[in-house]
């Protein structure tokens, strides 16, 4: 009776769970394919249980780290690949990232994937790679802040090298024309719509005032703040960031009205000409990106669909499969 009653109850959930459709509206996953999305369901059961709880744990501890964990994961994919180069600390031997100037004093969130890691292994010792959980806290972040869901890819394997000049080159600067910007996402695979849609999320976290100050007092010289924003913008972000150099680490939300939550505010702000970051605002200074910015801000539901759909491309940039890389035992150094 028990066994019937058993056997009953799996059947309807099996088929909930393995329906296709979410994934076949990934076009990205024919193209890019390498893993699956349950390339350790036999291996490592728990994953993703242990990732969506540290992730809720790390969130509690500190609003912040959503958007963080999401922002390590882009410097990661940028840079060499997705990799997990961005998690490799200097050595004697190995140059890593974390210095490197957009890294520097900067990028954070490396404790929260170091404890993902070890309760990963824990449960399942060099089994699941440092990059694969980077993507997946990535992901979580964004759902847990109010955000889409995209499924991710799975089998990626770890980097056994770092490249600082090429974090140092490669990622986008906030002061560099879009059309620089976008030339380097075009240089990774993706493109000017992939551009406007990822920079969404600059929905969420923070900026130091030294990224953005040049805008708010003497733009290029003129003894004026920037045009391209909003004067109404001016008396919060000047309190903010004062026309000196001690505050130049000072932070200001990106996205001012809603810092923790991720939704379409963005595009808003783009639109009222109240973008934190001179490159934010550039993409209202082009007419294919000022056409999407118009779009999402009028409607959250195609920005979340085309968000989870560009972050799945995003997250299977030069990836490792198969024999190459290794899979670490700690995210911050390679395996003797
Ligand atoms: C398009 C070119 C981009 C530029 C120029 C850019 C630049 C920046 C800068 C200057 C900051 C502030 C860093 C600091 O003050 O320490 C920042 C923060 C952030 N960026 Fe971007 N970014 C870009 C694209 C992206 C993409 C594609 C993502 C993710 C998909 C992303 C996610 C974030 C997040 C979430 C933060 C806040 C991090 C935190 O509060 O810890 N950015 N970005
Ligand atoms: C933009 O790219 C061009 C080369 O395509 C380069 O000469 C220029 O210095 C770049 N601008 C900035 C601000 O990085």
């Amino acid at each position: 009776m028990s066994h019937k009653l058993f056997s009953f109850s799996t059947i309807p959930l099996f088929f909930i769970c393995c329906l296709p459709p979410l994934v076949s509206s990934f076009p990205s996953a024919g193209r890019f394919g390498f893993g699956t999305y349950d390339f350790y369901a036999r291996s490592c059961p728990y994953l993703p249980m242990i990732v969506t709880n540290d992730v809720q744990t790390a969130i509690r501890n500190d609003n912040r780290m959503a958007a963080s964990l999401l922002r390590l994961h882009f410097h990661d994919c940028f840079v060499n690949g997705c990799d997990a180069s961005i998690l490799l600390d200097d050595t004697d031997e190995l140059e890593g990232e974390k210095n490197a100037l957009p890294n520097r004093n900067s990028v954070r969130g490396y404790e929260v994937i170091d404890s993902i890691k070890a309760d990963v292994e824990k449960a399942c010792p060099s089994t699941v790679s440092c990059v694969d959980i980077l993507a997946l806290a990535a992901r979580e972040a964004v759902v847990q802040s109010g955000g889409p869901f995209w499924p991710v890819q799975l089998g990626r394997r770890d980097g056994l090298t770092a490249n600082k000049a090429a974090a140092n080159s490669e990622l986008p600067s906030p002061i560099e024309p879009l059309k620089n910007i976008t030339a380097k996402f075009i240089a990774k695979g993706l493109d000017i719509k992939d551009v406007a849609v990822l920079s969404g999320a600059h929905t969420v976290g923070f900026a130091q005032c030294f990224t953005f100050k040049h805008r708010l007092f003497n733009y290029k010289g003129t003894g004026r703040p920037d045009p391209a924003l909003d004067s109404s913008a001016l008396p919060n972000l000047q309190s903010i960031c004062p026309n000196q150099d001690s505050s130049n680490t000072n932070l200001s939300p990106l996205d001012t009205a809603s810092v923790y939550r991720f939704d379409n505010g963005y595009y808003t702000n783009l639109m009222q000409s109240t973008g934190l970051l001179e490159s934010d605002q550039a993409l209202m200074g082009d007419s294919t990106t000022a056409a999407l910015v118009r779009a999402y801000s009028m409607n959250p539901y195609l920005f979340s669909s085309d968000f989870a759909v560009s972050m799945a491309k995003m997250g299977n940039i030069g990836v490792l499969t198969g024999q190459d890389g290794e899979i670490r035992k700690v995210c911050r150094s390679v395996n003797n």
